[in-house]
């Protein structure tokens, strides 16, 4: 029997590139000790709080059905978040309340492009966005992220790119797996360029509670915010990392409202509503200050410093220090041999467990990607492990040059 040819489309491209994440898994299933720095899951427990709103809302019977747009409550709080974000009026009418950002991402670019359309995506990116731009059928045309410009996303860069075909500019800020942050004056010449061509620009806003207080004046700007983007940006984002929730699958889609209304019935088509009590719980979560979301940000950028720390002066290395997020990149490429064959390396001698910069796109092919979600010790003895390998290898490399 046959099938659509989206499923040749995306093969190959979903939990394949957790090929490292997933030996890791087996090993330690086999009771081996292996330090994981794979995956960007919040080493915090979900607030009290909120564990305490969901099960309220469970017992007062918020278990039926909802409506395909969401639940009053949470969308009143999501305008509220957005009006105070922007400085504009935001409405209800501008959200769809979805399971996390990345149902979010596919419910938009299955609205906004299709085939013979092409997207412009920043390389290295997240990795499942080329597996959703090609299930639309449309072309990810990369424009590589310069390291020199710590990673963020040149509107130049992204002109050079555009065609006729071209439909829309998917951003995301801050940016998995660079950490870069998008400056208010990156975004609106980056909304310049597409104000030219007439392009959708699709803001990915899952990190935007986690930019450093690095005293660089780095700050979360988005699209949306500026009054002449608003109405070709569409805003998808959760709670996932905000509010260490990512098992809830409580997120967003925003836009214009009359995009928005089209785009109603799809996800209708889609979902047809989420749950009830995990609105409930996301009200909240959205209407009041965490006191995590801070600590798990500054947690994040002091692993980051020691991060740096602790590799710095290792020859063949290079930590790229990151603006927010919960990542690190770490060049490795100097030492002869690319991210992944290091990773295979660096898991079978060393038992730690890195993302190869190569599931991110093909510029990051020399790097690796570490995850800052697991406790200082831990990440500190990942460190040594993942030196120890880099001398090893360093000196094997020096060795084997030929003498001049
Ligand atoms: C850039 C980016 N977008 C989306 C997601 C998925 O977020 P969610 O859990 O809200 O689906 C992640 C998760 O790591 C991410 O890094």
């Amino acid at each position: 029997m046959q099938t659509a040819s989206i499923l040749d489309r995306v093969a190959g491209l979903g939990s394949d590139k957790w090929r490292v994440h997933v030996r890791a898994r087996q090993l330690m299933a086999q009771g081996e000790a292996v330090i994981l720095l794979t995956i960007g899951e919040p080493d915090r427990p979900t607030p009290p709080e909120l564990i305490e709103a969901t099960a309220r809302a469970l017992r007062a019977g918020r278990t039926g059905y909802s409506n395909g747009r969401g639940e009053g409550v949470v969308l009143r709080a999501l305008a509220a978040k957005y009006t105070a974000r922007s400085g504009r009026a935001v409405g209800t009418d501008q959200f769809i309340w979805v399971p996390g950002t990345q149902s979010a991402l596919f419910l938009l670019l299955m609205a906004l492009v299709e085939a013979g359309d092409e997207v412009l995506l920043a390389d290295p990116c997240y990795a499942t966005y080329h597996g959703l731009v090609q299930a639309t059928g449309a072309r990810a045309v990369p424009v590589a992220l310069r390291p020199a410009r710590g990673f963020r996303l040149a509107a130049d860069d992204l002109a050079r790119a555009v065609t006729p075909r071209t439909r829309l500019v998917f951003l995301n800020s801050p940016h998995n797996p660079t950490g870069a942050v998008l400056t208010r004056d990156d975004v609106r010449a980056i909304g310049e360029v597409a104000r030219a061509h007439d392009l959708w620009i699709l803001s990915d806003e899952v990190y935007e509670s986690l930019v450093f207080d690095n005293g660089d004046g780095s700050r979360f700007a988005s699209p949306f915010d500026e009054a002449e983007l608003a109405e070709r940006t569409v805003v998808a984002s959760s709670l996932s990392k905000s509010h260490a929730a990512p098992g809830f699958r409580a997120g967003w889609c925003a836009g214009p409202p009359g995009f928005i209304s089209r785009l109603l019935p799809l996800a209708e088509t889609m979902l047809f509503g989420a749950q009830p009590f995990i609105a409930d719980m996301a009200a909240q979560a959205l209407s009041h200050e965490f006191a995590i979301t801070a600590q798990m940000r500054d947690n994040y950028a002091a692993r980051a410093r020691l991060v740096a720390q602790a590799l710095a002066g290792v020859p063949g290395l290079q930590v790229h220090a990151p603006q927010a997020g919960m990542f690190v990149m770490l060049s490795v490429g100097d030492l002869g041999l690319d991210g992944e064959a290091f990773a295979l390396r660096l898991l079978d001698e060393e038992r730690v467990a890195v993302m190869p910069g190569a599931a991110f796109g093909p510029t990051a092919a020399g790097m690796l990607r570490l995850s800052l979600t697991v406790p200082d010790e831990a990440l500190a003895e990942g460190c040594r492990r993942i030196a120890a390998l880099a001398r090893r290898l360093g000196s094997g490399w020096q060795a084997a040059k030929p003498a001049r």
